[in-house]
């Protein structure tokens, strides 16, 4: 995929999505410098508030917002309030749900699964096109998308999650084939586990575990590469090569005996 030149690298205006959460926050405290304005959502109002005041500290103006993505329109509505008042250079799609069905159920929650659907595709791929939308008037912008390498596989305990992030890949493929053109950077960050909140409640291992931090700087390296997409740790790169040369029959045995569960979540949202 070609490599974009936008016409204002300095990024003037950056939203971030999931800004209150272990990769967003990083990322939000990276992109935080004078003469920037940084545009933060999250839902957990006290770590909206703290991250919005380091932010600040570090001389960015910041307009932060609560908001729960799983309401769709509101999200849309509230995207182009923002743009028209702030406009976006750069929109990082970062904020995700996970879910793990526990050994005791026979499926996922038919009502978290629709919840997941909402955060993790439907949502940010509406303000994915919303945000094109108005860059391509303005003739530029880049906008990130965060799916993830459990996209690569079909994991029969996180359908719904592995699936969602599949998802996400295969729109962000065709988006970026559509708005390349238009000088509409696209980068599809795929992470192995980071240490955040979310992979913190995996039971079990997490391997080849990266920081939250070391994720932030690989990710803003990307963007300002323009890369289309950016999987990381190395490993699952080579993993997934490796898997595409297994039979089907030893693929799916594979996956049906993995064994991985989840804590509760602190206070069970999402
Ligand atoms: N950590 C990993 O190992 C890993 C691996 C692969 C991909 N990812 C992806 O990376 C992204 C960031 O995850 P993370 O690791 O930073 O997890 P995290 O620390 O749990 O943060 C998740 C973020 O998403 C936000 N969020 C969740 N539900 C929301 C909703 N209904 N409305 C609005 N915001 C909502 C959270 O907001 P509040 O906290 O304010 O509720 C939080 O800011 C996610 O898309 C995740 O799927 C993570």
């Amino acid at each position: 995929m070609n490599k974009v030149s936008t016409s204002r690298q300095e990024l003037r205006s950056v939203l971030i999505t999931g800004a209150t959460g272990g990769i967003g926050m990083e990322l939000a405290k990276r992109y935080a410098r004078p003469g920037r304005v940084l545009i933060l959502w999250g839902r957990n109002r006290e770590r909206l508030d703290e991250i919005a005041k380091l932010c600040c500290a570090r001389g960015a103006q910041v307009s932060p917002r609560q908001i729960d993505l799983s309401d769709g329109e509101s999200a849309l509505a509230a995207l182009r309030e923002d743009q028209t008042k702030h406009g976006l250079d750069l929109i990082i799609l970062g904020a995700g749900l996970s879910d793990i069905k526990s050994p005791d159920q026979q499926t996922e929650d038919p009502a978290a699964v629709l919840k997941l659907a909402l955060v993790n595709y439907a949502t940010p791929v509406t303000l994915a096109t919303a945000a094109a939308q108005s860059m391509v008037t303005q003739g530029y912008g880049k906008i990130v998308l965060i799916g993830s390498v459990a996209g690569f596989y079909e994991l029969p305990f996180a359908a719904s999650y592995s699936s969602s992030k599949a998802g996400l890949a295969c729109f962000a493929q065709a988006a970026n084939l559509a708005w390349r053109p238009k000088n509409i950077q696209l980068t599809l960050v795929v992470p192995g586990f980071v240490d955040t909140p979310m992979s913190q409640r995996l039971e079990g291992p997490r391997p080849f575990l990266v920081s939250a931090g070391s994720a932030a700087r690989k990710i803003m390296k990307a963007v300002k590469m323009g890369q289309a997409e950016l999987v990381f740790p190395w490993q699952f790169r080579v993993l997934r090569v490796a898997e595409r040369l297994l039979p089907s029959v030893l693929r799916q045995y594979i996956l049906q005996s993995l064994d991985v569960g989840q804590k509760k979540h602190a206070g069970e949202q999402g």
